[in-house]
């Protein structure tokens, strides 16, 4: 099929490469022309575990990018549309960029003979698509949805760090759409992926996005609480979520306890579900709960780090990890970014290092730390040591060049019982 896939963000072109890499054509579309540039480079800005080789493969062959977007849905059949849905500041979600990429998208509609479908792939508002989207989509091509081009609505379960992977091998694909020939089409274009397809209508699909994060950020803000009664009693957390996750009901996914969640998606997500619930006059209280311990549980860690080491002021503090979470140079939203700029008015010495995301955090800390080009860099001299990204190699830390040596662990990283005799080790919430 041709397929044009607008906004060349993480998701937009994780997905123009995995439908590339199934052999369809597509054409990228982007208003940033260094995204498209790279694009057609086959050099991708983000960071994502095997996208440089589909590009490798694809580019100049079936998948290109461009800047222009009505170009691109004249000579495609289906126009996914990626851009992002960021929060505003009262956690409600800003919807001018889909809704711009909506009116392009139908300017260029009105011009096209045959059917079209639009499908909405951005995270959106239950009812987003139906009642905002298609209004924008008919009124700029004079067109009506379902007739004169067709609308879905295919929300995305991508994980960074193993997005492409879960491209390939979704553990769900869902569709929502207004028209049966729309879901036909995303039917056969969905065929030759090794999972089933669950039809939905456009708002069911919307919501089940929002629940899905809303649900997975719970059972970390759940854990993270049962850790923190856990670790006050001397319980060992890790012990509890292995027992807890043997039972098929729970299972062991999402009960790492830590300094909580971050990223793109999860903060997000859980504030415009809290936003759209008060708008609808209920009360989220289980929503609100996840996002308060969330809050929290970094400021914990700060306090253990300053009870641990007596002050942070003038400390070199060893911070390991900037990034949201292992695998990624995003620092949306991380914990890891509160910490630093915790540490920062406590006037600590910050010694940052992150095998990937050091380039993003110069963008928002600049010269007021030092960026370590290795742990063993990051720790030498260090007077405590703060691990808080799940990297791999953080397993395998050598303290010794540690001036004292006081290892605080946001993510369960080590193992206690194989740590050298003199390391002053201690665990947020375990
Ligand atoms: C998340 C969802 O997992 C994807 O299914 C979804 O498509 C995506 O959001 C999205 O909406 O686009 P992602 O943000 O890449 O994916 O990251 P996750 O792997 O889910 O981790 C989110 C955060 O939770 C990270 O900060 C991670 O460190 C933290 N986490 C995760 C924990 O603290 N404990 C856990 O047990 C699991």
């Amino acid at each position: 099929m041709n397929i044009s896939v607008v906004g060349s963000g993480y998701v937009g072109l994780i997905t123009a490469a995995g439908f590339a890499e199934k052999g369809h054509n597509v054409v990228c579309v982007d208003v940033v022309s260094s995204k498209v540039d790279s694009i057609n480079r086959g050099k991708p800005l983000i960071y994502e575990e095997g996208l440089d080789e589909i590009l490798r493969a694809v580019v100049g062959r079936n998948l290109s990018a461009s800047m222009d977007l009505h170009a691109a849905v004249l000579a495609s059949d289906i126009t996914f549309i990626c851009v992002g849905t960021p929060s505003r500041p009262n956690g409600s979600i800003e919807l001018k960029y889909i809704k711009e990429s909506a009116r392009q998208v139908g300017l260029a509609l009105g011009e096209k003979k045959g059917f079209h479908i639009v499908v909405v792939k951005s995270t959106v508002i239950p009812g987003t698509t139906d009642n905002v989207i298609k209004p924008i989509l008919e009124k700029a091509s004079g067109r009506k949805a379902g007739v004169g081009f067709g609308l879905a609505m295919n929300p995305e379960f991508l994980r960074e760090g193993f997005a492409v992977e879960d491209f390939r091998k979704p553990d769900r694909i869902i569709v929502g759409a207004s028209d049966s020939k729309s879901m036909g089409v995303l039917e056969r274009l969905y065929a030759g992926f090794p999972t089933g397809l669950l039809a939905t209508d456009l708002k069911t699909a919307e919501m089940i996005k929002y629940a899905s994060n809303a649900f997975l950020a719970t059972k970390i803000s759940f854990i993270n609480e049962v850790g923190n009664v856990c670790k006050s009693i001397g319980v060992d957390t890790y012990k509890v979520a292995e027992g807890m996750g043997l039972d098929k009901r729970i299972t062991p996914h999402f009960l790492r306890a830590g300094i909580g969640f971050g990223g793109s998606c999860f903060p997000k997500d859980v504030k415009s579900l809290v936003y759209r619930a008060k708008e609808l006059g209920i009360k989220p209280r289980i929503l609100k709960a996840v996002l308060d311990v969330n809050h929290t549980q970094p400021r914990r860690f700060i306090e253990l780090a300053r009870k641990k080491a007596g002050s942070l002021k003038g400390r070199r503090v060893a911070v390991l990890g900037l990034a949201f979470k292992g695998g990624t140079d995003d620092i949306r939203e991380s914990p890891a970014v509160a910490i630093v700029h915790e540490l920062l008015k406590e006037k600590a010495n910050v010694v940052a290092y992150d095998p990937k995301a050091a380039g993003n955090a110069r963008d928002v800390f600049g010269d007021r730390i030092v960026y370590a080009a290795s742990s063993a860099d990051c720790l030498r001299g260090a007077d405590i040591a703060l691990i808080v990204t799940e990297w791999e190699e953080f397993r395998k830390l050598d303290f010794s060049g540690m001036k004292r040596r006081i290892v605080v662990d946001g993510k369960r990283m080590l193992d206690i019982a194989n740590l050298a005799k003199d390391v002053d080790y201690e665990g947020i919430c375990w």
